[in-house]
């Protein structure tokens, strides 16, 4: 029988501290998870440098506790895997330099993980039986992207936003109602007592493109809450709902049709959407395989980011101290 291989997946590209032991890319030991979105509420969103303070009170205590969970010695991990972008950059550089100094006094492989990449890796740990080739609709606050994932390290991105990513308008939207920060769960919360009965509009672009747009739609719900704030909110959060998942199932009709592939996985925070989820799920009847991440993997996390680690050092990645946090990291 083969060795196990663990992965320890370092996670602080936003508002959540966290750390994860996984076994063979597949099945969690640990995934501790520190989040700061009590810290942030009150400003209404991550206020980057109070992010980068966090991590690093929290980043040695969140470490021990993950080994202390997975019930290893350190000895045991086989790579270091960290997210080295996309994300915040001093964020970023908390868990980064953390990973680079383990990777240093204790030998261990540093492998540097695309927080992107994590996310569609979530999904390996829920399904244990999937593998690429897929098409994965990643959905996150910072992120919109239809990806064509032709195997375990290589990626075509088919279709992103050019401008807001859907959880940026989700929070918005939330703001705008009175909702609050986080808002995306906020917003999936109220829109299950409403009807989607209000028009707004949908950017449509004259070229054959998977890429998408949702200022348009987040200005709309903006301008139609100043023109009547007893608005209903909870039709205003229902129709917006539905107008952005037809969007993104009218691309992802798109990407089925370029490449043949009927096998679809979610991924990212906003994939933790109901709503999103049951229209996606709706597409089974087609014949089109869905995956979606556990919920609480949906959302950031270092198991994802373990995850992923494990199958660049399988396919042979090796970073250096000279690594360092990219912010726009692209796939
Ligand atoms: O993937 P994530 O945790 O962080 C990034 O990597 O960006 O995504 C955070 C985003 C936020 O915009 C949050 O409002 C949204 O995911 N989100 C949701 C839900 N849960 C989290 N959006 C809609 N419905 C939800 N249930």
């Amino acid at each position: 029988m083969e060795k196990d291989i663990l992965t320890m997946g370092i996670e602080s590209s936003c508002d959540e501290t966290s750390v994860a032991i996984v076994k063979n890319g597949r099945e969690i030991l640990s995934n501790v998870i520190d989040t700061q979105i009590p810290i942030h509420e009150k400003y209404g969103g991550v206020v980057p440098e109070i992010a980068s303070r966090n991590h690093i009170e929290a980043i040695s205590r969140v470490t021990k506790k993950a080994l202390e969970e997975a019930n290893i010695s350190f000895e045991q991990i086989d790579a270091i895997t960290p997210t080295y972008g996309p994300g915040l950059v001093g964020a970023l550089l908390v868990g980064l330099s953390y990973a680079k100094a383990l990777s240093f006094a204790t030998n261990k492989p540093l492998v540097g993980v695309n927080h992107i990449q994590g996310h569609i890796a979530a999904n390996y740990i829920t399904y244990k039986e999937l593998e690429p080739p897929f098409i994965c609709v990643m959905m996150s606050g910072g992120n919109t992207q239809i990806v064509h994932v032709k195997n375990y390290t290589e990626f075509e991105v088919l279709g992103k936003t050019r401008d807001d990513a859907i959880g940026e308008a989700f929070d918005k939207v939330a703001r705008v109602v009175g909702l609050g920060y986080p808002g995306g769960p906020k917003v999936d919360k109220l829109a299950k007592e409403g009807q989607a009965n209000i028009e707004l509009p949908k950017t449509h672009f004259d070229e054959d493109t998977l890429d998408f747009s949702f200022s348009g739609i987040k200005t709309a719900v903006i301008n139609l809450h100043h023109k009547n704030p007893d608005i209903n909110k909870a039709d205003l959060c229902a129709s917006f709902e539905k107008n952005v998942t037809e969007t993104l199932m009218e691309n992802v009709k798109k990407a089925i049709e370029k490449t043949g592939i009927k096998k679809i996985t979610l991924a990212g925070g906003v994939s933790a959407n109901s709503y999103i989820r049951n229209e996606f799920l709706k597409l089974e009847q087609e014949g089109i395989k869905v995956y979606m991440p556990d919920l609480k993997l949906c959302t950031d996390n270092a198991a994802m980011i373990a995850s992923a680690g494990y199958y660049n050092f399988v396919s042979g990645k090796r970073d250096d101290l000279n690594l360092n946090a990219v912010p726009n990291l692209k796939l």
